[in-house]
């Protein structure tokens, strides 16, 4: 049985990120709410090993934690993530969200080893937009690299494009280029100003939700609380591709239906994206550590727009409550 929050939030997922360490450098980075990502290529000692994050996948599957993506950094990066994944608990469904630049070569193995879909971070369809956005050269070899998961049967091959005023324009010709390849399904990510600075990058992202409403043909939603998923055609041939909005800067139902606890790539769990007052260090990371400070995250969690943030004549402003709760120092 999963363990629930306080505020009736089941803890069925985890995000664990496996280094932050990234050979891109994307002006939009939050980088899990650390700061910098691109960093020294070679593996670092505060890393989570391989065995140390079994161990910890295998404690949260006991909570009825049922599936785990692995993030960045960039997770790949990590030579032993096959590995890992082909040691994700039986009954766990393992995903990964990537650059995508090292998924050619790797896509298969990755495939055979148990993964089962994958989100390929592409901001834009031109290269020099790209290059701007990345702060990297390696636009065709994201583009292989999405071809080589569809290729490996990842199934579904998501492309995440963060929405802000540099990218806003590209949505349409995304949008087209998911409903022309059926293979592929787009996230519109609403930018998240709050840990990666620049609030005036911001879209009203009503706009794009607008916009979609009349690009679809249909839209599909399984039940109240799903996100909404907008179902598009290629303007002069069949096929139908997929879209879908994931918009959580201020959005109360967005944190009231928050079921992921993260795990930073030194071992600490974290309950909230937003926050950095809440991380709780596994110690030596032995089963009782683990299991121990899982409980306090859940116990401990709150959501962020609505609880922890609470709003006050149109402005999101810290309600005291938390904020005056004692705060974790951060294991390093
Ligand atoms: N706002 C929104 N999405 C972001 N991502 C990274 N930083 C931000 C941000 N500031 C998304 C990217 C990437 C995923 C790991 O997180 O889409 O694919």
């Amino acid at each position: 049985m999963p363990l629930v929050d306080d505020f009736g939030r089941e803890v069925t997922g985890i995000r664990v990120s496996l280094t932050d360490r990234c050979n891109f450098d994307c002006v939009y980075c939050h980088n899990e709410g650390l700061g910098d990502t691109r960093g020294p290529a070679d593996p670092q000692d505060e890393e989570m090993t391989a065995d140390e994050v079994v161990r910890l996948l295998e404690v949260v599957a006991e909570f009825g934690v049922e599936a785990v993506k692995f993030t960045g950094g960039e997770p790949m990066l990590r030579k032993d993530l096959e590995a890992i994944i082909n040691r994700v608990p039986d009954g766990m469904a393992a995903s990964l969200t990537t650059n995508g630049t090292f998924l050619p070569g790797r896509a298969t193995e990755l495939a055979e080893a148990g993964l089962s879909r994958v989100n390929v971070s592409q901001d834009a369809l031109e290269p020099e937009a790209f290059a701007r956005l990345t702060q990297s050269g390696a636009y065709d070899r994201v583009l292989e690299g999405v071809e080589a998961a569809v290729e490996a049967g990842l199934d579904p091959v998501k492309l995440n494009m963060v929405v802000f005023e540099p990218t806003a324009g590209y949505v349409p010709e995304m949008v087209d280029h998911v409903a022309e390849h059926d293979s592929l399904q787009l996230q519109l990510i609403e930018y998240m100003p709050e840990i990666a600075g620049h609030p005036e990058w911001a879209i009203d992202i009503d706009r794009v939700h607008d916009w979609l409403e009349d690009r679809a043909d249909r839209i599909e939603q399984r039940d109240m609380h799903d996100r909404r998923r907008y179902y598009v055609s290629p303007e002069d041939s069949t096929g139908e591709g997929m879209v879908e909005i994931v918009d959580p800067v201020g959005n109360t139902d967005f944190c009231a239906n928050c079921q992921r606890v993260r795990v930073t790539h030194d071992g600490q769990f974290k309950g909230c994206l937003n926050r950095g007052d809440d991380h709780r260090s596994t110690g030596d990371m032995s089963r009782t550590e683990i299991r121990e400070a899982f409980r306090e995250t859940v116990a401990k969690r709150v959501p962020y727009y609505g609880e922890y943030l609470v709003e006050e004549d149109g402005e999101w402003v810290r309600n005291e409550e938390y904020f005056e709760t004692e705060q974790l120092p951060a294991d390093d």
